[in-house]
């Protein structure tokens, strides 16, 4: 695809639509916008736009898409695949200033917001009002729920409550061609012809620039006990997930974590808990519901099942600085794998009994390639992160073997009935490997779903698909 680049002529035509200081270029300001939270990568975008309201978003997209100017939407980049990079240039569309709640609607439990609004804004403000939104990315704290959406975000709450998706009941959506459409309707039950939320969740900004979002809502659960269970044996802890669902609990996060992952997050947090030597992993479990006595007992079972899986001696966090102090811990892994060393990040997901089989196959592919990994993650779920970890492997065998290698664990992914990234999304650095997830005939079909929403490929392109 040839795209347009940006003359001056364009940069006027963007402060006439926006005023100048919605539109920045030539400026250091820019630099921000050229980065996610994505390894290391930096692509800068030509201009940056900050529009606040719908009307401009449908005005730009019409005029970059008679112009063929590329425009990639983004939130607050904390972003894990590359998504909200601007590989092409062209415009970098910020939603920042989408930033209002619009309403809280207790009678039927539902809110509007607009995708600026970051996620541990909304949970404060439903919470305030006894109210409940699930979907707690470990990025909770600084990304938007129109990023969320987009990637479909998931975290520990997932495992009993759901992913983005299962919130998200309609979407106002600007198109390539500037039209604005709702994807649904404001409703709990919805079979009303193609079901066009849940085609724009997940889609990473490549079908259209959502402008508003109503999310549904559920009840605050009152009470919640963690705890943090070692084990002498990865396997052993890997194992134990699927035998506490068998016992007939559902917890509301099962997270496991590798020794070198816990080690990093107490070094980079300066949260502290004792950890024996031998220790090689940990679980991370809470239950959450009405009545702690109900929980007290869930603990006990979830205690047995550990034990026929020879944990160590089990934590428990019942007051609420202990359990913030270990979710701390567990939250910043993903940053302090990011200053330990080089890293690539991978989101596997398999059924969650197959995780033995996935940790340890991992394990021999990086013996076979050269690389240790550090793996954690959403267990309960089957969503295992790997990052493997450059380490003293040479430049040339990172740049060159590596992807032999991702391959061989995605491949193992999908043959143990799994697929490439569970809450990540492919951006632009899974692309490549999505011949590993899907035939090229459901591949193909994707890409008229693209052709139809965005015929001159200006929204977000280089991703998804190669
Ligand atoms: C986490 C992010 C990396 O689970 O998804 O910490
Ligand atoms: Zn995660």
């Amino acid at each position: 695809m040839k795209y347009t680049k940006i003359s001056d002529n364009h940069i006027k035509d963007f402060i006439n639509i926006l005023g100048d200081i919605n539109v920045l270029y030539n400026d250091q300001s820019i630099d921000l916008y050229s980065k996610d939270q994505t390894e290391d990568l930096i692509f800068p975008p030509e201009v940056v736009l900050k529009p606040s309201v719908t009307q401009d978003v449908s005005r730009i997209l019409s005029y970059c898409n008679d112009n063929c100017i590329p425009v990639t939407a983004c939130g607050a980049r904390t972003g894990l695949s590359g998504g909200s990079l601007p590989v092409f240039g062209g415009v970098a569309l910020s939603l920042e200033k989408f930033n209002s709640i619009i309403e809280i609607d207790e009678r039927n439990l539902q809110a509007t917001v607009e995708p600026g609004v970051i996620n541990q804004d909304f949970r404060n403000a439903v919470e305030s009002k006894n109210l409940f939104y699930p979907p707690d990315p470990a990025s909770k704290g600084s990304s938007f729920l129109g990023g969320n959406v987009s990637e479909n975000a998931g975290g520990p709450k997932a495992l009993k409550y759901g992913v983005t998706k299962d919130y998200v009941l309609n979407l106002e959506v600007v198109l390539a061609s500037g039209e604005v459409i709702w994807t649904g309707a404001n409703v709990l039950k919805n079979a009303t012809g193609y079901n066009l939320t849940q085609l724009l969740i997940g889609s990473e900004g490549t079908l259209g620039v959502i402008t508003k979002i109503v999310f549904k809502l559920i009840s605050l659960p009152k009470k919640d006990i963690t705890i943090l269970v070692p084990f002498n044996s990865s396997e052993n802890a890997c194992s134990a997930v699927s035998a506490v669902f068998r016992a007939g609990i559902t917890p509301s996060a099962l997270e496991f974590i590798e020794r070198d992952a816990i080690d990093w997050a107490i070094k980079f947090t300066d949260v502290s808990i004792e950890i024996k030597n031998e220790t090689k992993a940990h679980l991370l479990i809470e239950v959450d519901g009405e009545s702690i006595e109900e929980l007290y007992l869930d603990c006990e079972k979830i205690s047995s099942v550990m034990q026929e899986f020879n944990c160590g001696d089990i934590l428990l966090a019942d007051n609420q600085s202990q359990k913030d102090r270990i979710w701390k811990l567990r939250r910043s892994i993903g940053e302090a794998v990011k200053l330990n060393s080089i890293y690539k990040e991978e989101d596997t997901v398999v059924p969650r009994a197959e995780l033995p089989k996935l940790l340890s196959g991992v394990k021999e592919i990086g013996t076979k390639y050269g690389f240790s990994s550090v793996c954690y993650g959403h267990a309960g779920d089957g969503n295992l992160h790997i990052n493997i970890i450059k380490g003293s492997m040479s430049d040339e065998k990172w740049e060159n073997d590596l992807e032999y290698g991702i391959r061989e664990i995605f491949k193992l992914t999908k043959n143990l009935g799994g697929t490439i990234s569970g809450e990540h999304g492919i951006g632009f650095v899974q692309k490549k490997y999505m011949d590993i997830a899907f035939s090229s005939k459901a591949i193909s079909l994707q890409k008229e779903i693209k052709k139809v929403f965005d015929p001159k490929h200006i929204l977000n392109p280089g991703k998804i698909f190669l």
